[in-house]
């Protein structure tokens, strides 16, 4: 029943009641609770959603891909980015021995083919898990990652998905390096895509955390309110490299 009355609200925008009434009655369920932050980052992104946009983020999903991009050329562009190491207004935000570049480099002409590459890319393998819509991105940035690095939980509150595209990452291995989900919600859905069959593989799961441990190459997307954190400790690569971005569908 509450459920019914949740999605009600969902459906209909009214993000602001369905916090009020989700902090209500986790009061007797605590189920309940992880419903809030949900609607949160709704209410949070001032805006109207049209239905089978909320429809599409509804579910939380996580796709990882393959995406067999020049890395090198990337990484030698990226050493040539002319505020590296520079003090910016992202140098702090609490995440340690992690170098974030700005976040408009798909506007930077020196990124704009990798960007188009990405869009494209995405748009061509995952359009059909999103009615069709297309995804553009909307920020992009590089995040080096020293030895022991960590970038702290956090989620990404304007943009429809979130995503991460590996250049450089340690392969190996026993430890528990990788980045981390959270998944505060019942069932969190993992594509993986094979390549041979040409398709994803579709799993679900009820884990609290998902600890993915991506492969140069990787390219992995997801809702962009799903929580993550990084750890890098006990690494033994210098420095690993990686290219998040942030994509809302068009014309919303
Ligand atoms: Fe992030």
């Amino acid at each position: 029943m509450l459920n019914k009355i949740l999605n009600f609200l969902y459906f209909r925008n009214y993000f602001r009641v369905a916090i009020f009434f989700s902090k209500f009655f986790s009061l007797f369920n605590s189920n309940i609770k992880k419903r809030v932050s949900f609607f949160n980052y709704f209410k949070k992104r001032k805006k109207n959603f049209t239905k089978d946009i909320l429809e599409i983020l509804y579910n939380p999903r996580v796709f990882i891909i393959n995406f067999p991009e020049n890395t090198e050329k990337i990484i030698n562009q990226i050493y040539k980015y002319e505020k590296l190491y520079k003090k910016n207004e992202f140098s702090n935000d609490g995440h340690i021995e992690v170098f974030q570049s700005e976040h408009n480099l798909h506007k930077n002409p020196k990124f704009q083919e990798i960007s188009n590459e990405l869009e494209k890319f995405i748009n061509s393998k995952l359009q059909k898990y999103f009615n069709y819509k297309k995804l553009t991105i909307d920020k992009l940035w590089f995040v080096i990652t020293k030895k022991s690095g960590i970038i702290k939980r956090h989620s990404h509150f304007n943009s429809d998905y979130s995503g991460v595209f590996y250049l450089n990452v340690e392969e190996n291995v026993e430890n528990t390096n990788g980045l981390k989900l959270y998944n505060s919600f019942e069932n969190l859905e993992i594509f993986r895509y094979s390549v041979s069959n040409n398709q994803f593989n579709v799993e679900v799961t009820n884990e609290k955390s998902l600890l993915l441990k991506p492969s140069k190459n990787d390219l992995i997307i997801f809702n962009s309110f799903l929580e993550h954190s990084v750890d890098n400790k006990n690494s033994k690569i210098n420095e690993r490299i990686s290219l998040p971005f942030d994509l809302v569908f068009k014309n919303e």
